[in-house]
């Protein structure tokens, strides 16, 4: 923290401010990207740089840490849809390093603490998949629960039953009455491969990695399809034990297979951090014939008595820390650099690379993020480069092999690339980003209507990438306003276009002249605003010329709304152009409007102001359309059923929510009764 002097001025100080906001409001962003939606968008290396720089300004700056911050929780991965059981004993994290000083201090702090010369560690892989939670009663499987906030999690018990490895009764005779045995669920890299290949022959949309193809498959509510497709799991630990102790970690390893469950291959018991160090090499060399995916080795203290003196913090316990290994890496050579547009105008620099094949697949393309990123790497068109996929997802340009540079290479010029291309564009002040100036360019306008479309925005059904591409490059559409004066002559011209889908687009375009205020909101496009602080805002400004003329400081008031996101608002509605677009909406738009501190969905839905659960599989709807349906429909959706729920909407293979519905006398609603009334238009 050099950079910054202790003795701040003001400015200083809101910079610090403004950074910590933004690391939470990223870091916030990124375990939802991951624990939640699967497909994140960071590598798990650059995701633990965020959270460090948290962490060190939340030490050198004490005052400006919040209590809820993500350095001192677990993240979540409760989902909705699945009932919620509490764990017995909380699910913590681990704390984690990438260097072999740190891991060194680690088994010095603990030494300390313990008063010992040397500690014996068991060092096992760090298997790459989803926590869980096993519940076994007198050796009787109970029941299966993921981390979820580390408090309580998801009961997925059902989906848990169709791994063949967990035994419904564990063997022997010393059988603790209660225990809840703590491992993970993963998915192996063949079975991966499998299932993607399966996939890219339909057509569909590949899984990133075994981790959030594991990870969405324990999630799934069709258990027929969880069981076709093969989970495995290793348990490792234990977390509520009552009627049974044990000296040591290597002692509850052994109890585990003793009592016929799977546990990690390749385990370690060791003495002193020399022999630890020693064996997370071995584990790093085998790592590639490991069946598994590992992202690194887990030490623990052998000795349970000294874990218990050690404790943990609120998030991770002392007495074991996790030393992640290096991503690979691979040499290659960069083509060109390209330059994307985005929907903000930003211009991001893309590197074209010789395609080569890193942790499991090609990679061609792999964004070098700004102009500073390209300066300070010195990266060049024409240069050999080694390149990595950490946490095997986005591939990132690690460093250029100057050796191999051609001896014409010249350095890349971003603001003359910039001009060459015809790019009219400014570098903001204090920002990485070049935007640009103009909002008619073709590329930007692609993406403005692809989120403008989307699902999360004014949900036009049917109007994809291919068909937006096509309206613009024919000239229909040079802004988003011109939407609305699309004819159903211009659609039935377009390619593959049949009077059919024609009509149901011109179909779709009219119905989205009606939806809800924040759904335009979110479909502007206003840096910073996703859907959920669309929502906060329509509430809170409910008329749009209000929203429209507040100052950031009134934005800011909103629940949910930090100073950056009010400044992106403030400044987004300043804009000329930005308000000239928004009237030539407004003149197409039937806005409905939220009354004040109502829900966000439409306040005379069938559902205003009434509470559901959603359980077992619908036909017609995913989980996202039938929460979508609700919200719209003005109600709200938990994940459990409560006295506070008003109705439960039943689908095919239900599980318990079902139960406890009829139990506490709440109305339930089957698919039919559902859609009836959503189609309702009174209340329901
Ligand atoms: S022990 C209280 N051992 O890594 C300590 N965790 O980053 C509990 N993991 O939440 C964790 N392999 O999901 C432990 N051999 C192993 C592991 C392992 C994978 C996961 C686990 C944990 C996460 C922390």
């Amino acid at each position: 923290m050099e950079a910054f002097s202790k003795a701040m001025n003001e400015s200083d100080s809101r910079d610090i401010q403004e950074r910590m906001e933004w690391l939470r409001s990223e870091i916030a962003r990124h375990e939802r990207l991951y624990r939640v939606n699967n497909a994140p968008e960071i590598s798990d290396q650059a995701f633990d740089k965020l959270v460090r720089e948290l962490a060190d300004l939340e030490q050198d700056y004490p005052l400006f840490a919040h209590a809820d911050s993500p350095t001192r929780k677990v993240g979540d991965d409760r989902s909705a849809g699945f009932l919620t059981v509490a764990h017995r004993e909380p699910m913590q994290s681990l704390d984690n390093t990438y260097s072999r000083d740190e891991l060194f201090q680690f088994d010095q702090r603990l030494r300390r603490l313990l008063d010992r010369e040397a500690l014996d560690y068991r060092v096992e892989p760090k298997i790459d998949g989803l926590a869980i939670s096993l519940t076994y009663e007198d050796g009787v499987f109970i029941r299966a629960v993921t981390r979820g906030n580390g408090v309580e999690g998801d009961d997925v018990t059902a989906n848990v039953r169709t791994i063949a490895a967990v035994p419904e009764r564990l063997k022997g005779k010393d059988l603790p009455e209660q225990i809840e045995i703590r491992g993970e669920v993963y998915m192996g890299n063949e079975e991966f491969l499998r299932i993607n290949a399966e996939r890219e022959q339909a057509g569909k949309a590949l899984y990133r990695n075994p981790r959030n193809l594991a990870s969405g498959t324990l999630k799934l509510l069709d258990t027929a399809e969880v069981a076709r497709r093969k989970l495995e799991i290793a348990l490792y630990g234990i977390g509520h034990l009552q009627g049974a102790a044990f000296e040591r970690q290597s002692d509850v390893h052994a109890a585990l297979e003793r009592w016929g469950l799977p546990v990690p291959s390749n385990a370690w018991s060791v003495t002193g951090i020399e022999a630890t160090w020693e064996a997370i090499e071995a584990l790093d060399e085998l790592r590639a014939t490991l069946p598994y995916p590992t992202d690194g080795a887990v030490i623990k203290l052998e000795d349970r008595a000294a874990q218990a003196r050690a404790g943990s913090t609120s998030k991770a316990p002392r007495w074991a820390i996790s030393y992640k290994f290096a991503a690979e890496q691979k040499e290659t050579r960069l083509n060109t650099i390209t330059i994307q547009v985005g929907r903000t105008g930003a211009l991001t620099p893309v590197a074209e690379l010789e395609p080569v094949l890193v942790a499991g697949s090609i990679v061609s393309r792999a964004t070098l993020h700004n102009e500073d990123e390209i300066r300070r790497k010195d990266i060049r068109e024409g240069d050999w480069v080694i390149i990595e996929k950490a946490g095997e997802v986005i591939p990132a340009v690690v460093r250029v092999l100057t050796d191999k540079r051609p001896p014409d290479s010249r350095a890349f010029d971003f603001a003359k690339r910039l001009e060459t291309l015809g790019y009219e564009a400014e570098r903001i002040e204090g920002q990485s980003a070049w935007r640009l100036k103009a909002s008619d360019n073709p590329q930007r306008l692609q993406r403005q209507m692809e989120h403008f479309a989307g699902r999360q925005a004014m949900d036009i059904d049917g109007l994809g990438s291919e068909i937006i591409r096509q309206l613009i490059d024919r000239g229909l559409i040079r802004d988003l306003p011109d939407l609305y004066h699309l004819t159903q002559e211009q659609l039935l011209a377009l390619d593959k276009f049949a009077e059919k889908s024609a009509a149901n687009l011109a179909e779709a375009i009219e119905a989205s002249r009606e939806r809800d205020l924040w759904r335009l909101l979110h479909g502007l496009g206003i840096p910073h605003v996703g859907a959920q602080s669309a929502k906060d805002l329509a509430r809170a400004f409910p008329d749009l010329d209000a929203l429209a003329a507040a100052e950031a400081s009134s934005l800011q008031a909103v629940d949910g709304i930090g100073p950056i996101m009010a400044e992106s608002i403030h400044g987004w509605f300043e804009d000329e152009a930005n308000q000239a677009r928004l009237e030539a909406l407004r003149k197409e738009l039937r806005l409905k409007l939220p009354q004040p501190d109502s829900a966000a969905g439409d306040s005379d839905g069938p559902f205003a102001g009434k509470t559901l659960v959603v359980t077992g599989s619908l036909e017609n709807f995913s989980r996202d359309e039938a929460k979508a349906a609700i919200e719209a429909a003005g109600g709200k959706v938990t994940g459990s059923v409560s006295s506070k729920t008003d109705f439960v909407v039943v689908g095919d293979s239900p599980g318990s929510k079902l139960a406890k519905a009829e139990k506490l006398g709440i109305q339930i609603l089957d698919e039919a009764a559902f859609q009836a009334a959503l189609e309702d238009k009174g209340k329901a």
